[in-house]
């Protein structure tokens, strides 16, 4: 099941390989939830998924908890009449403004399907600033959100740093972390989820935890793709190396395969 969200670095296409690694477990812990390809595409009794991106989250906890009537809410903002650029840009500025917490939960899905490539990008105070995005007729994902919710019965949606989330595992849990990637240039910080972006001191951070974690009775899997410090970062788990071509990229000729990394601890 393709995630109704198009999201960067989203893992729906690398399904098989992670299949065949995830060992079984009573639920699934995912602290870098994006849009959710994973526990779509798996069976696990439950889900634990969380995120610092609220207003993924928020989106998400609607979806979970009114199913219809929410996606026929979403709905209503496709339509002809909203996808021009004067009107994308005032729905813009509505989601940033608004207090009204299902509206805004509703313009995230708007604007992630009729913005720029499917980034998901703010600015510094917070702003989402995705510019619009030109598609000729923009897909309403109606049966991917009703497969989420029926599926969602059975998850915990939670707005959280990865910190906070990695502490709320017990044995019988299995982890799959899918962190913002090191960087492959200087430049390429396309995956900026949040203003704050994610930093090599976090990227050692979680793979400390993930070795502590492992010494608890606890599996946990990263991914990650090749770098020069990829050694290093994980040194205490076994590396699984595999090509994949990127979605998401500024410029169309750079969607060339770039090894992933998968980190087993
Ligand atoms: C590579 S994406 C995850 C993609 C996901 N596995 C999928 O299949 O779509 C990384 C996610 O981590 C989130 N994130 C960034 N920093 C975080 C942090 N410190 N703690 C938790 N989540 C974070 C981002 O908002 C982003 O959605």
């Amino acid at each position: 099941m393709r995630p109704f969200l198009k999201w960067a670095g989203n893992k729906y296409r690398l399904m098989r390989q992670l299949k065949a690694i995830l060992p079984e477990a009573k639920r699934l812990i995912e602290p870098f939830a994006g849009s959710a390809a994973v526990f779509l595409n798996t069976d696990y009794q439950h889900y634990l998924l969380a995120e610092t991106n609220y207003d993924l989250i928020s989106l998400y906890q609607y979806v979970q908890h009114e199913g219809l009537s929410f996606i026929e809410y979403c709905q209503a903002f496709f339509n002809t009449a909203n996808n021009n650029s004067s009107c994308y840009y005032d729905l813009r500025e509505q989601f940033n403004s608004t207090q009204d917490l299902r509206r805004k939960a509703a313009l995230f899905l708007y604007l992630n399907r009729h913005g720029y490539n499917g980034l998901c990008r703010y600015n510094t105070n917070g702003g989402y600033n995705v510019p619009f995005g030109q598609h000729l007729k923009p897909y309403f994902p109606y049966k991917e959100m009703l497969t989420f919710h029926h599926k969602a019965q059975n998850a915990v949606f939670q707005h959280a740093d990865f910190q906070t989330t990695l502490q709320l595992a017990i044995p019988g849990d299995v982890v799959y972390c899918d962190p913002p990637y090191l960087p492959l240039t200087a430049t390429a910080n396309f995956t900026q989820y949040s203003a704050k972006g994610f930093s090599w001191a976090e990227q050692e951070i979680l793979a400390k935890q993930a070795e502590q974690l492992t010494n608890r009775g606890i599996p946990i899997i990263i991914s990650n793709h090749d770098h020069p410090l990829i050694p290093e970062l994980y040194k205490a788990a076994r590396i699984i190396r595999f090509p994949v071509a990127r979605s998401i990229s500024r410029n169309g000729k750079q969607r060339k395969p770039v090894m992933e990394v998968l980190a087993i601890f």
